[in-house]
Parts: structure tokens; sequence; C-alpha cells
């Protein structure tokens, strides 16, 4: 950026903060719709927290559920929701107001356009619950930032981030987040399939796969399909079990182990790691590709799939959610293509190109392939 648009900027930024200029803009019939627009856009930000609040009660409430079975009003909602209709009235209107809810004709309560998408939606549902975690970590966010990352609920909630020996973590650790990360797959699996068709594809190994959902989706999509997935030893225990309910056994074998330390397994000629880079520092995630890199033939295939900073039009749920989240976890960060096009470069792929998606803003996918590794 240039000194012309540094004077521009300091210019705009002097006006903007005189209240003067504010009640100014605020009147003059040209610039009045600018004024209400960004006066809304920084209450939004301002009082975000409750809007996240009044999700979770509907969420906790089931209430978009029940409004599915049909329209229903204030005293039969009350009543089913165990509070005065004053308080029922509240949430109503809060839920109203925010477009999760919609007045039906004689005063009942339908669905709203942004509550209709949420009903049996347990992937968004699961991560509305799962907040309650983070909303308490930033409660002090200074704080957080000056150095107290990685010592509240998320980081006891995700213990490989901060842990000495990951593979040593028992079922009772992984359970709680292997289960969120399944119930959020949906959000994910169709955009990666969609985007990237694996039938052109013998084998492929998940990184980091979880509990193998990912890889059900995959086979269910790619009949010929073998499927390898590698996880700590107690999620790839869990993937083990998911394989044989899902009658997968003669097509999948699932592997335990750290990706920081351990060879992955080899035969497969597609690698994917999806949701896995953005949990770890520049470090591990060069040991990571590393370890991609010797576990796949030379022109072999990577998918990473994860949300990317400085997405267009979703700035915010890279830079600020991710941001903060992974902040609060006390490891990794979210990177833009660019950074991760340098970490892929560093460790040997070539190629690097971004794949279109459906919802960027959810997940986006960088496909790259195997060169040769750089010499150390
Ligand atoms: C955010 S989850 C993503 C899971 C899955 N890929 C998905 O998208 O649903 C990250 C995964 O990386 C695994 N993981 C973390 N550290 C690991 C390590 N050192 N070695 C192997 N897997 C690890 C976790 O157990 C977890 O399953």
């Amino acid at each position: 950026m240039g000194a012309v648009a540094d004077r521009w900027l300091a210019w705009r930024d002097k006006h903007l903060a005189s209240p003067l200029f504010q009640r100014w803009a605020a009147g003059f019939p040209l610039t009045r719709w600018i004024a209400r627009r960004e006066a809304r856009a920084l209450f939004d930000l301002v009082a975000g927290f409750v809007y996240s609040q009044v999700l979770l009660a509907c969420v906790r409430l089931r209430l978009f559920d029940v409004l599915a079975a049909g329209p229903l009003d204030l005293r039969t909602l009350a009543h089913r929701f165990e509070m005065t209709p004053e308080a029922a009235q509240t949430l109503l209107a809060a839920a109203e107001s925010l477009k999760l809810v919609q007045r039906r004709s004689d005063g009942r309560y339908g669905l709203g356009e942004r509550g209709a998408p949420l009903v049996g939606n347990t992937p968004v549902t699961a991560m509305v619950e799962h907040h309650a975690a983070l909303y308490q970590d930033l409660r002090d966010p200074v704080a957080l930032l000056r150095g107290r990352a990685g010592e509240g609920a998320l980081a006891i909630y995700w213990p490989y981030a901060g842990a000495q020996a990951p593979s040593q973590l028992g079922d009772e650790r992984v359970a709680a987040y292997s289960a969120l990360m399944s119930a959020s797959q949906p959000l994910v699996a169709d955009e990666i399939l969609d985007a990237y068709p694996m039938a052109r594809h013998r084998c492929v190994l998940d990184v980091g796969g979880g509990d193998g959902t990912f890889l059900t989706a995959a086979a269910a999509r790619t009949p010929g399909l073998q499927l390898m997935l590698f996880d700590l030893p107690a999620v790839a225990d869990r993937a083990r079990r998911r394989f044989a309910a899902h009658g997968l056994v003669d097509r999948a074998t699932s592997a335990g182990g750290s990706f920081l330390t351990d060879p992955l397994p080899r035969g497969a000629d597609l690698a994917t790691l999806i949701r896995v880079v953005h949990d770890h520092d520049d470090a591990r995630v060069l040991a990571i590709l590393r370890a991609v890199h010797a576990a796949l033939p030379p022109g072999g295939s990577l998918l990473l799939a994860e949300p990317m900073a400085g997405t267009r039009g979703a700035e915010p749920m890279g830079d600020a959610y991710f941001g903060f989240y992974l902040l609060a976890m006390g490891r990794g960060r979210p990177r833009t293509a660019e950074q991760l096009i340098a970490l892929l470069q560093a460790t040997g792929f070539t190629g690097m190109r971004l794949l279109p998606t459906r919802l960027p803003l959810q997940t986006r996918l960088m496909h790259a392939v195997v060169g040769t590794a750089p010499s150390l």
C-alpha cells in the first residue's frame, strides 16, 4: 500500500472517529444508508455473543426440530420448554429477530429462514453445543493473547495439542473430540468428494483421519477404492470398529501412531489431510508433510482440506473464528493458501492448485503432487 493510500486512510479515520461527522453522515440523505448499515454492522460485533447464546438456547431446547413438525403457539412452546410464557416470548422474539423463527397465522411460530436449515442438522448443532467450551476460554481474550493460551477448556478437549506423547492418549481422552469430528464430517466430506472424485485413484490414505467417517463416505462414493487410515492409536481403534460396522474390513485398514514421529503406511496413491494441518505450528506441519511425502509414490497426490485464512468473502471465519479458536486450543493457526503452498513446496510437493468447493467458508481444498524431496 502506497503513501497516497495511507494519507487517504488517515483522512477517512479522522472523519469516521469524529462524533460531528458521524451525526452529519447519519442525517445527510446520500450517506444516511451507509451510516445505518455500518452502525448496524458495528452493533452486531458488539452484541454477537448474545446472538450466539440465543442460538444455543434454541439448539438445547431442540426448537428447530420441534417446529419442523409444524407451527406452534406461545403457550404450547412455553409449556413444552418448562418456562413462563413471558420467558418463552423473550426467546421467540429474539429468535424471530435473528430469522431463526418466523411468525405464522394465529400468532403461532414456525421456522425462520435461518432456522429451517438447522432442522436435524447435527453437524452444525454439535458445533453450537461445543462452543460452550470456546465461550468459556474467550472470557478474557487479552489474557489469552498475552500467553494464557492452551490452559483452558479447549486444551483439555483437544489433548493432542499439548501432549508430549500423544500416542499414549487413551480412548477416554479422544472420545469427545472424535465424536464431534465425526458429527461435523458431513459439512466437509461432500464438499471434498464433489470437488475431487476419487475414482482415478487405487488407494487413499487419510492421515489424521479420525474415526473413519470421511473414508466411510469416500467408500460409499467410490466402489473400487482401497482405504487406509492413520491416527493416534486410540482413534485408529475407533476407525477400525467403524469400518467393521460398515462392512469395510476387506477394503479398509487402520494404523495407529503419531505422524510427528512414526512413518506412515505405504501403498496409497492419494493421501488426504483433512482439518489436520491448521492444528499444528509450522515445524510440526513440515514433519507431517515430510512423512506424507515419504509414504506416497512419485507422482502421487495429496489433498489438503481445511478452512483457510484470507478466503475472500469468509475472512472472519478463517482469521477471527479459527484464529482465536486455535489460540485457545494452544496450538496451530489458520493459514492462507500461499502459506500452505510454501510449506508444501519446502517438503517436495509440486503443482499446487486450489480446487473450487461449493462452500469455501468451511472447506477449501488444495491438490499437490509428489515431486522430488528437497535434500535436508
Ligand atoms: C481436527 S481432527 C480431524 C479429524 C478428521 N480428519 C476430520 O476432519 O474429521 C485432527 C485429527 O488429527 C489426529 N492427530 C492429532 N495429532 C496426531 C498425531 N501426532 N499423530 C496422528 N494423528 C494425530 C487427531 O487424533 C484427530 O483425529
